[in-house]
């Protein structure tokens, strides 16, 4: 065993992302906060977010109408008091958000620029230009690094959660009082992997997009929390639903697929399959508009039906200037490869984009461990049901960072560190023989998802993807406890985890329900693809 150091913080945060920052600067007031992340400060699906933040800031519009459209996209799956909490509570927290410098755009009379996106009655969405979150994640981490309380850590992975299991206790799911001492994190510098010790410890790891061969998440989105929190013995709910975006851009083997904002249909834009039709009215009246869910199946089922790759995203009946004003990261990432948007059409397909489920928490953000928290898109408060409505989850994670830090805020105090928690053990490991054995099983994980646990599922799929699943993590299990510990393997084994959750939450539902859609349970108003 190599020598190690553990470290003590009042709070500790796992992940750099609009969650975390949002906490940090809410209860670096009372205390030390350390937040580890594992890439850059910035890495993070909060960065890319395009859309924006939905929240009700004009009179024409009220809470009821977005509680309303929320719980319609969720599909019955809602927990209407989540939803009732969130909604009510989004203008002050936007209000914060402005007030640390995030800028959203105006119109020429001052007032927002709001835009409209699926499923919104309303429009209602903040936004700057089509690059919101680059301009949230700027305007937030320079409140933290100015903050004398606040240190990141960055390139620091979070391995595992640290628990009375490491003290030698038997924990299973029914154990009661399971609690959180801190995290084992390696560092990816020294290549060590050291005990954080913390009072109150915040899981704010995003999504889970890369256990799919396609996905609009950067390369960070592993799941990373979500199976930590698993392994841990802790709760995590509705896995099985799995947003894919109707509009990434049709970009054979680049990954992460680049997004296609739902706000250019709010601004407009119409699909179109390859011979011209404008499709979507033929599924649902709201047509390009309509929730996520259902305009993602619509595009799988006329691709399926017409053996096509792709539809098309039509902009071209829109004003060119207010177009390119708008959206000013889709027409130069458009115009790089060839594509002008004023005058050609975007070839589109649906791709991995959000995690609607997660650790399940409750409206004070508390998992089932004791004295760890979580926010963001690693979490399931409960909002977004069976489907996200767009751009709610922005919102989510700065309303449940505040409310994690009021919870932290009012316990950490009484929390004690621990003196008895044993240095990582790495016995027994010795560096990787070759990273194919990793490489090749990711790609087979993301083959295996995609193939059978997509947008559209049915029993026998499911079935084949578990048993092919548990190949995979008998084979990456065995690898783990004899190698010696790097982000790849590591983000391989969270991420086959991920994939079991999400194919035994799916097989567990026996109904089409939200983003589950099983051929074997039809719905009675939707076509089915094959
Ligand atoms: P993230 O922002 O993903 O941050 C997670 C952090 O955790 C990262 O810093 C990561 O490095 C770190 N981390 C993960 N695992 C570990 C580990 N093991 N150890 C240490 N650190 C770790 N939502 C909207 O509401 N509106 C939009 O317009 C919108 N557009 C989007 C566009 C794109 C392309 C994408 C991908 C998503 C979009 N979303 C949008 C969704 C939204 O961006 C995310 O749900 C939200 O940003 C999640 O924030 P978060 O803080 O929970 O996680
Ligand atoms: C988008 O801009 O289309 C993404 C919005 C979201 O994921 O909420």
């Amino acid at each position: 065993m190599h020598a190690q150091h553990s470290r003590k913080t009042d709070f500790l945060i796992i992940g750099s992302g609009i969650a975390g920052l949002s906490f940090a600067l809410k209860v670096a007031p009372f205390g030390k906060v350390l937040m580890i992340t594992k890439s850059n400060e910035d890495e993070s699906n909060t960065k890319y977010a395009q859309g924006g933040i939905a929240a009700v800031t004009v009179e024409s519009d009220s809470f009821e109408k977005h509680i309303h459209d929320t719980l319609v996209a969720g599909d019955g799956l809602c927990d209407e008091a989540v939803v009732r909490t969130v909604i009510s509570e989004a203008p002050e927290r936007v209000k914060e958000l402005i007030d640390w410098g995030a800028r959203f755009d105006r119109r020429a009379d001052g007032s927002y620029d709001l835009g409209k996106e699926g499923g919104h009655s309303e429009h209602r969405i903040l936004h700057h230009k089509d690059n919101t979150g680059f301009e949230i994640e700027r305007a937030m981490l320079e409140q933290v690094r100015n903050h004398p309380n606040i240190e990141i850590l960055d390139h620091h992975f979070a391995v595992e959660i640290i628990t009375q299991h490491h003290l030698g206790m038997y924990i299973n799911s029914s154990t009661p009082g399971i609690e959180c001492y801190g995290v084992y994190a390696l560092n990816l510098r020294t290549g060590k992997t050291d005990s954080i010790l913390a009072r109150i410890t915040l899981m704010a790891t995003g999504g889970a997009g890369n256990v799919y061969a396609s996905t609009t998440n950067p390369k960070i989105a592993t799941g990373d929390g979500v199976a930590m929190v698993y392994r841990a013995k802790g709760r995590v709910e509705n896995m099985e639903f799995i947003q894919f975006h109707p509009t990434a851009l049709y970009e054979p083997g680049v990954q992460p697929s680049f997004l296609i904002t739902e706000a250019m249909r709010g601004f407009g834009a119409i699909l179109r399959n390859q011979e011209g039709e404008d499709f979507m009215p033929r599924y649902d009246h709201r047509a390009s508009l309509a929730p996520r869910d259902i305009v993602a199946r619509a595009i799988d089922n006329e691709m399926k039906q017409r053996g096509e790759e792709f539809v098309y995203l039509d902009c071209r009946h829109l004003d060119p200037t207010a177009l390119q004003a708008h959206f000013p990261t889709i027409f130069e990432k458009c115009k790089s490869i060839g594509i002008d948007i004023r005058t050609d059409m975007i070839p589109v397909v649906p791709s991995c984009h959000y995690m609607c489920g997660g650790i399940k928490t409750d409206l004070q953000a508390k998992t089932s461990i004791q004295n760890l928290l979580a926010a963001g898109e690693c979490s399931s408060t409960g909002l977004h049901g069976g489907n996200r409505l767009a751009s709610n989850s922005l919102l989510e994670a700065l309303v449940y960072g505040h409310r994690a830090a009021q919870t932290a805020i009012e316990s950490f105090s009484l929390v004690e560190f621990r003196t008895d928690i044993p240095d990582w053990d790495i016995k027994g490991t010795a560096d990787p023989e070759e990273m194919v054995l990793i490489t090749q099983s990711l790609r087979e994980l993301q083959a295996i998802m995609s193939s059978y646990v997509g947008i559209v599922r049915s029993n026998i799929r499911l079935q084949r993807a578990l048993d092919r699943l548990l190949i995979l993590n008998r084979e990456t299990e065995n690898l783990y406890r004899r190698t010696t510990l790097s982000p790849a393997l590591c983000e391989l084994r969270n991420l086959i985890l991920v994939g079991y959750l999400i194919i035994k939450s799916a097989m567990q539902r026996k109904e089409s329900r939200g983003l589950h859609y099983s051929l074997d349970f039809p719905r009675a108003t939707e076509k089915a693809s094959v």
